[in-house]
């Protein structure tokens, strides 16, 4: 029988957040539900963030009151502070998603504190999450390279994705955040965390700014994760990462997956369908 590989859609989020005009929250409502209708078992949503530092996503509770809730399938949220956690909590999130980086650098732009700084700021979400019932996933950005610190050291990876792991995530999704990664790099910094950390908790998130996030999955894939992120039409970027593509697209994953004799319970016409109306929401070029 074939061995099954989730595919964790992010487009909603890791994609449109990057879009510069304004996108109609009915549109993010309907993406969300076809994407909900093509066999994802997880679909993250939005972001309960500053709308200062990400406006795309000022409409998180409105989104979520407006989707239809597919039986079966968990829908996430990001959450940077307790303050994004209780609005996650109150809209109905089933799983929120701290995230992390490697790097100082992008720490700072990102979420404006250093990475110590702010896994103690997670430390308070991660409990509420897990006293609410809810499971917390964690991000590791710049696993790879990072825009502002250039080449992270893998042992910097392996230390904040076991920090995650400490605070109670169930995963930690590992971020090419530029997507600039070789298989290499990815084969040494995934060599590095697999000594603290089991397989099973871990996941891929690759961007595909140099068309490496493919050969980035085989070799994920090799050393046995089993969990990839992906965003419909390879959506979005990071307006933290500047120059950075979109994640790798769930068609040429799941395209590629099936072709490998991997089980993802997608329905490729209905994705391909979703890939469509994804890409007449793109207004970043
Ligand atoms: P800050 O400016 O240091 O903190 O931001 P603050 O507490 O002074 O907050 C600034 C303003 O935002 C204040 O408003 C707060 O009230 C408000 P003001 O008083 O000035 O009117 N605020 C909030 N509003 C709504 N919801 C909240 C919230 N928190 C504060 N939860 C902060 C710190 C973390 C809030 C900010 O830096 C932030 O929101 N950053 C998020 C950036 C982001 O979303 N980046 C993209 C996602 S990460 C990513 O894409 C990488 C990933 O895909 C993996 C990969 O590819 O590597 C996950
Ligand atoms: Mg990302």
């Amino acid at each position: 029988m074939s061995e099954t590989v989730t595919i964790f859609e992010v487009g909603p989020r890791d994609g449109l957040q990057n879009e510069d005009a304004l996108i109609a929250t009915e549109n993010k409502i309907a993406l969300v539900d076809m994407l909900s209708d093509c066999g994802l078992s997880k679909i993250e949503v939005t972001s309960f963030v500053s709308p200062k530092w990400v406006p795309q996503m000022a409409d998180a509770a409105d989104v979520m009151a407006g989707i239809k809730r597919k039986p079966g399938v968990t829908y996430a949220a990001l959450t940077p502070n307790l303050r994004g956690f209780q609005a996650a909590q109150a809209a109905g999130a089933d799983e929120v998603a701290i995230f992390a980086s490697a790097s100082e650098g992008f720490s700072q732009h990102n979420i404006n504190c250093s990475v110590a700084e702010s896994l103690e700021r997670f430390a308070p979400v991660a409990k509420a999450a897990i006293d609410a019932g809810l499971q917390v996933r964690g991000y590791v950005s710049c696993v790879a390279e990072c825009p502002y610190d250039g080449l992270t050291p893998p042992q910097q990876v392996a230390d904040v994705t076991k920090a995650l792991i400490d605070l109670g995530c169930y995963q930690v999704s590992l971020g090419d955040t530029i997507g600039r990664a070789t298989a290499d790099q990815i084969a040494s910094m995934l060599e590095t965390v697999l000594l603290r950390t089991p397989v099973n908790q871990l996941a891929g998130h690759f961007h595909d700014t140099h068309g490496g996030a493919i050969s980035n999955i085989a070799v994920s894939l090799e050393r046995g994760i089993r969990c990839f992120d992906t965003s419909i039409a390879g959506l979005g970027g990071c307006p933290y990462a500047p120059g950075a593509a979109g994640n790798v697209s769930t068609e040429s994953v799941a395209a590629f997956l099936a072709d490998q004799g991997f089980k993802t319970g997608l329905d490729l016409q209905k994705i391909a369908k979703a890939a469509q109306f994804a890409i007449t929401l793109r207004t970043t070029t």
